[in-house]
């Protein structure tokens, strides 16, 4: 069965989530959902999530999964809001206890925060494979980027999550903690494996002046074109490009309250005495 995706893209941190479905009144998956976030007065909103919330009742789809492919850097994740207005599954990569162990540290959380990936409902295995309702699905392991990434592959379709992004902009960073570009490149080698009409989609673009912003191509067409992995690129080649352009990148805008938004599975930090939440800002750690 060919599964129906629906995307949508968030222009504030250039994402894109996407409803999976097998038919209208059918069963979905949401894939990398957004919580919109406004860093200056530390306000969340749920637009991004609501439009989502929207197609769904609109389309009648039972909601069986929320996926991550990854603990973002770049926004909050809306899974924990949308469990609780649609229900659905939160699942994510089992290394996620990695990535959580990683910044527990980091943010020194309360001792409470177990960093063993319960906060999830379901953690994936590389290559299990879960339905969406009449659809099949298989978690595939990706790591690089972070080392929990993990794509999903329903049908002919796979979300790639941050590995290739369109052909002419090219990978994913691999300079967060645990990031690895030899990894990387090994991963997305092996999604370039897949059948050349696979259509593959992604989790964010950033359109070079002067093009729409786009997110479905082809394992032909990245083979063809990708501008940093084509065909004939080399892993040594690779990493040193990687390393040389990371080294130039600035750190995303909300990577400090996405990352303690997202290990929680997108629940906010415990309420302190007053009833608030509150993020932390460690000096000089990343
Ligand atoms: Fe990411």
């Amino acid at each position: 069965m060919t599964p129906i995706e629906e995307a949508f893209f968030d222009k504030a941190t250039w994402t894109v989530s996407y409803v999976v479905y097998d038919r209208p009144g059918g069963t979905c998956a949401v894939v990398d959902s957004v919580l919109d976030y406004d860093p200056k007065s530390g306000r969340t909103r749920t637009a991004s999530a609501d439009r989502l919330i929207d197609f769904v009742r609109d389309k009648d789809l039972k909601v069986e999964w929320l996926l991550e492919t990854h603990a973002h850097a770049d926004h909050l994740s809306a899974a924990h809001y949308l469990r609780k207005k649609v229900g659905g599954k939160i699942a994510i990569g089992a290394a996620i206890a990695d990535v959580q162990n990683v910044f527990k540290g980091i943010f020194n959380l309360e001792p409470a925060f177990r960093p063993d990936g319960s906060q999830f409902d379901h953690l994936l295995q590389d290559g299990e494979s879960f339905a969406i309702g009449q659809l099949r699905a298989e978690a595939m392991s990706v790591p690089g980027h972070t080392p929990a990434c993990m794509a999903y592959k329903v049908g002919d379709a796979v979300f790639v999550g941050d590995t290739l992004f369109m052909p002419d902009v090219g990978t994913a960073r691999c300079d967060f903690p645990g990031g690895d570009s030899r990894k990387l490149y090994r991963s997305i080698r092996k999604l370039l494996e897949l059948p050349p009409q696979t259509r593959l989609f992604m989790c964010h673009d950033y359109p070079p002046q002067g093009r729409e912003a786009t997110w479905e191509t082809t394992v032909a067409a990245q083979r063809a074109g990708n501008i940093h992995v084509h065909d004939g690129v080399s892993e040594e080649e690779f990493v040193a490009m990687r390393t040389r352009r990371d080294a130039t990148l600035e750190m995303p805008t909300l990577i400090l309250p996405s990352v303690q938004i997202n290990i929680r599975a997108g629940e906010l930090p415990p309420q302190e005495g007053n009833g608030l939440s509150y993020l932390k800002i460690p000096i000089n750690a990343i």
